[in-house]
C-alpha cells in the first residue's frame, strides 16, 4: 500500500580546500581563541573559483546514488535547497538532475536559508506520502563562501560550502513522524544579501558598496535562533506525542555551538545524543543538517528504529523542526 516514506540512503561532499582559524587569523582581525569559544568553529571548507553549488551537489548526489545502489533515471524528482544557487534561475535542482543524466525528471530549489532541509524534508515526504512519486533526492547545497564579504569579520568566519544529499522512497512503515515550519519576515535586514534581486537591482555604486554580500545582525539572530529551535523542536515532538526523552538524536543546523548547547540543555539532550560537526565545516546553511546526517550514519551511529529530530532556523527569519524514525 506504500503510503509512508522512508530515506533510503545518504550522502555527503565536501571540496577539498581548508580555511582554519589560524588561516583567518592572518586576513581578519580574529583569533582562534575567538572563534572557538564563540562559535566552535575550526575549519571550513571552501569551494573553487571554478565550482558551483550544483558541483557541490552532484557529488553528494553520486554518493548517495552509489550506497542506494540506484541509477540517477530511478530519481522522480530532484529538489535542491539552496541559498546560493548556480544563477538566479535555472533552479540549480534542473542543472543536477541533467548532469547526472537523469532526463526529463521534475526538479526545482527550494530557497529559505539555513531551513531549507527541513522544509525539503517535509515537502519531499508529503510528495510522497501522497503518492506524488516514489523516490526523491532531496539535496541541500552551498557555496556560502561566495557570498560573504572575506573582508567582514562578523560573517567570514562562520560560512563554509558542502553539499548533502538523501533519498526518500515509498515505504509501508512510515519515518515522517511530524513537522513544524514557520517564518517571520517581518524583518529581513536582520539576516540578508541587500541587493541584485527586484527589490533592490545591483549597480556599480552597490558593487562598490558590498550590497553584494551576507549581512547578519549576529546577536539578534542567536537569540532568535535558540528561541525557536526549542519551541519548533517542542511542537514537532507534541505533534508526534513524543516526548523528549524518545528522542534518541539530536540533528541541529550547525550554526554556531552555543546555540547547538543552549538548546540541548533546555530539551534535556546529552552531548552524546547531539550531533555536531561545526568545528569541520562552519555554517554551511541548507547542507548542514544533511552532511551531520550523513556522517552519523556512515558511522554507524544511528540505528534502525531510532527517532531523530532534525531542527534548523535562519534567514527569513525562517525555522522548522522534523521529527523521524529512522528505518534502514
Ligand atoms: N573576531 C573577533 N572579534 C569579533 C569577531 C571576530 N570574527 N566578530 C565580531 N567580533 C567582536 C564584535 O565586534 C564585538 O566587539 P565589541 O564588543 O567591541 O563591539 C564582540 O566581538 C562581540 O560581538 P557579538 O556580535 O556580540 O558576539 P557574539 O557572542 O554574539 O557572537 C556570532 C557573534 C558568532 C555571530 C553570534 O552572534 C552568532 O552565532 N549569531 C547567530 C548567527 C547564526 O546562527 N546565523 C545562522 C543563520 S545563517 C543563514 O541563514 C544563511
Amino acid at each position: 500500500m506504500n503510503s509512508g516514506v522512508r530515506i533510503l540512503a545518504v550522502g555527503h561532499h565536501a571540496p577539498p580546500a581548508i580555511l582554519s582559524n589560524e588561516d583567518l587569523e592572518k586576513v581578519l582581525d580574529t583569533s582562534d581563541e575567538w572563534i572557538t569559544t564563540r562559535t566552535g568553529m575550526k575549519r571550513r571548507h571552501v569551494s573553487a573559483p571554478e565550482e558551483a553549488t550544483s558541483d557541490l551537489a552532484i557529488a553528494a548526489a553520486r554518493a548517495a546514488l552509489y550506497r542506494a545502489k540506484l541509477e540517477p533515471a530511478d530519481i522522480d524528482c530532484y529538489i535542491v535547497a539552496t541559498v546560493t544557487p548556480d544563477f538566479p534561475f535555472p533552479a540549480t535542482a534542473c542543472i543536477v538532475a541533467s548532469k547526472l543524466g537523469a532526463v526529463d525528471k521534475a526538479a526545482f530549489d527550494i530557497e529559505i536559508a539555513c531551513s531549507g532541509f527541513i522544509y525539503g524534508l517535509t515537502v519531499a515526504a508529503s510528495l510522497i506520502r501522497s503518492g506524488v512519486y516514489k523516490r526523491i533526492m532531496l539535496i541541500g547545497a552551498e557555496t556560502l563562501t561566495k557570498i560573504v564579504n572575506r573582508m567582514d569579520r562578523s560573517t567570514a568566519v562562520l560560512f563554509g560550502d558542502g553539499a548533502g544529499a538523501v533519498i526518500l522512497e515509498a515505504a509501508d512503515a512510515d519515518s515522517f513522524l511530524s513537522s513544524e515550519l514557520g517564518s517571520d519576515g517581518s524583518r529581513p535586514e536582520l539576516l540578508r544579501v541587500a541587493a541584485g534581486g527586484s527589490r533592490t537591482p545591483l549597480t556599480p555604486a552597490l558593487l562598490d558598496s558590498g550590497a553584494q554580500y551576507m549581512y547578519m545582525e549576529g546577536r539578534e539572530v542567536f537569540k532568535f535562533a535558540v528561541t525557536k529551535m526549542i519551541e519548533a523542536t517542542d511542537s514537532a515532538l507534541q505533534k508526534a506525542q513524543l516526548c523528549k526523552n524518545d528522542v534518541d538524536w539530536l540533528i541541529p543546523h550547525q550554526a554556531n555551538k552555543r546555540i547547538i548547547d543552549a538548546a540541548a540543555k533546555y530539551l534535556d539532550m546529552p552531548d552524546e545524543k547531539v550531533i555536531v560537526n561545526i568545528q569541520e565545516y562552519g555554517n554551511t546553511s541548507a547542507a548542514s543538517i544533511p552532511i551531520a546526517l550523513s556522517e552519523a550514519v556512515e558511522s554507524g551511529k544511528i540505528k534502525s528504529g531510532d527517532v531523530i529530530v532534525f531542527v534548523g532556523f535562519g534567514g527569513g527569519l525562517s525555522w522548522g523542526a522534523v521529527t523521524w524514525r529512522w528505518a534502514n
